[in-house]
């Protein structure tokens, strides 16, 4: 990872303090290349013109190259967040009551958190105004997976979306408004540039987005390990302060939990089953890892939400709002109110379901010591339950379901993990991947801790 942090108010090289009008893209990236700090107004200026076409790529990729190399600081860093959650449209919550608390994930296999972790922190009180994606990769986004309850929409309008977050506590609306388009123009550019890896440029771009979607507080699930995008724990912890810093300039509290991605989340990977095993969890029947992570990220969107004033007091809110029924009650209410059917949230069996299913037997005994967490993510997607491409079709039906996870014993002839399927050849081409990303050893393997650290 680039990662360079020059100190603020540094060097000054090139030509500086020049009105907008003035400017000129290639000063600026002169500018920077010589290891001097961007102001807020050229940064502001850099950011339009290229969202309006008149920076070209060629000189926003000497300008990306140059922070690779020359980092960026903090002041710049915000800067560039503002000037990108500028670009397009900011959803302006401020006519829902209370604090708003929204929560992203950098990502990984078998995350299901909002599905189950949403319904849990808005019957707790806290309003959930939350815009989602669809999304490339193992499986689909949190849309994708909502749909798995028959009817069940997110295209619904602004005005709606507000209503229903006034109304019942929680709404999640499609990306169908234009968020952060420089954000999209400069990724894109930044995928082909060699540009994707420097600290700044990854925290800024995500919190771009979170930014504009409008919410009062953030709370961040930053991943760490083999199937996260920050594979390095030292990453991931920079890069949550990277984005705790932003929210801090941007006037928004804001939280980051570093948690474990080197094993999927729970046990399940595919749409329906993870949206199964969420309706576990609000059950009270999670798998433990993931009932830590609702906890975890619940209290800190309670605490960030006004509504507990100490972390005792936050965890024993949420582990009510399951023993009484009130969050599942709150997930259904959520699904009825975006013309979904609701009963299968009390009856799983209406859920999509494959038309194979398979158990994976161990041909030895042992410790799990490793599963390769993105391999998993891969069986998933080869079954048909993720998009290589936007306009792939995704099965909301197939994925796995681990029977073990690190560290536990397995005997020969038991089961690893069960494979959904609806076309045998795809589940024998998952079958003899999966059993490639399972590692057996003797020894069991020193326990690691789920939450990694707690940055606020
Ligand atoms: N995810 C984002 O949204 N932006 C980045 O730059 C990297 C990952």
């Amino acid at each position: 990872m680039l990662w360079k942090r020059p100190v603020s108010g540094s060097k000054q090289v090139g030509i500086t303090g020049k009105g907008r009008d003035a400017m000129r893209m290639y000063d600026l990236i002169m500018k920077k290349r010589g290891g001097g700090s961007l102001t807020a107004e050229e940064i502001d200026f850099m950011i339009a013109e290229y969202t309006a076409g008149n920076i070209p790529d060629y000189q926003m990729s000497a300008m990306m190259m140059a922070v690779c190399f020359q980092g960026m600081t903090e002041e710049e860093t915000a800067a560039l967040t503002m000037a990108m959650a500028r670009s397009g449209d900011m959803l302006d919550l401020t006519s829902i009551d209370g604090i708003k608390v929204d929560k992203h994930s950098t990502g990984g296999v078998g995350d299901k958190t909002s599905l189950a972790l949403a319904p849990m922190v808005a019957a707790c009180g806290v309003k959930i105004a939350k815009m989602s994606g669809r999304g490339l990769g193992h499986t689909g986004g949190t849309i994708d997976k909502l749909e798995s309850f028959p009817g069940f929409t997110t295209e619904i309008s602004t005005k709606q979306f507000m209503e229903q977050v006034e109304r019942i506590g929680i709404s999640i609306m499609g990306q169908t408004l234009n968020i952060a388009p420089a954000d999209k123009k400069l990724y894109a550019l930044r995928d082909v540039t060699a540009t994707v890896d420097n600290m700044s440029l990854i925290a800024s771009s995500i919190m771009s987005k979170k930014l504009a979607s409008g919410a009062d507080a953030i709370v961040l699930d930053v991943k760490t390990g083999s199937g996260a995008f920050m594979k390095k724990e030292e990453d991931a912890f920079a890069l949550a302060e990277e984005m705790v810093m932003i929210g801090k300039h941007a006037g928004r509290k804001t939280a980051a939990v570093i948690t474990d991605m080197d094993q999927p989340l729970g046990f399940a990977v595919g749409n329906a089953l993870e949206v199964k095993e969420a309706i576990e969890t609000l059950r009270g029947n999670g798998p433990e890892d993931f009932q830590k992570l609702c906890m975890t990220l619940g209290t800190q969107m309670l605490l960030a939400g006004g509504r507990a004033k100490q972390e005792e007091q936050a965890k024993e809110m949420l582990q009510k709002v399951i023993e009484d029924g009130s969050a599942l009650r709150k997930l259904a209410q959520f699904v009825e109110a975006q013309g979904g059917d609701a009963s299968a949230v009390y009856d799983t069996s209406l859920l999509p379901r494959a038309s194979y299913t398979e158990e994976i037997l161990s041909d030895r005994a042992g410790y799990i010591g490793k599963i390769l967490c993105d391999e998993i993510g891969i069986c998933s997607l080869l079954l048909g339950g993720g998009r290589e491409t936007k306009e792939s079709s995704i099965d909301l039906s197939v994925g796995l379901v681990l029977r073990r996870k690190v560290g536990d014993y397995v005997r020969k002839g038991e089961s690893l993990a069960v494979i959904h399927a609806n076309d045998p050849e795809k589940l024998a081409v998952a079958r003899e991947r999966f059993l490639r990303a399972c590692f057996l050893e003797e020894s069991k393997p020193a326990p690691r801790s789920f939450i990694r650290g707690i940055i606020d």
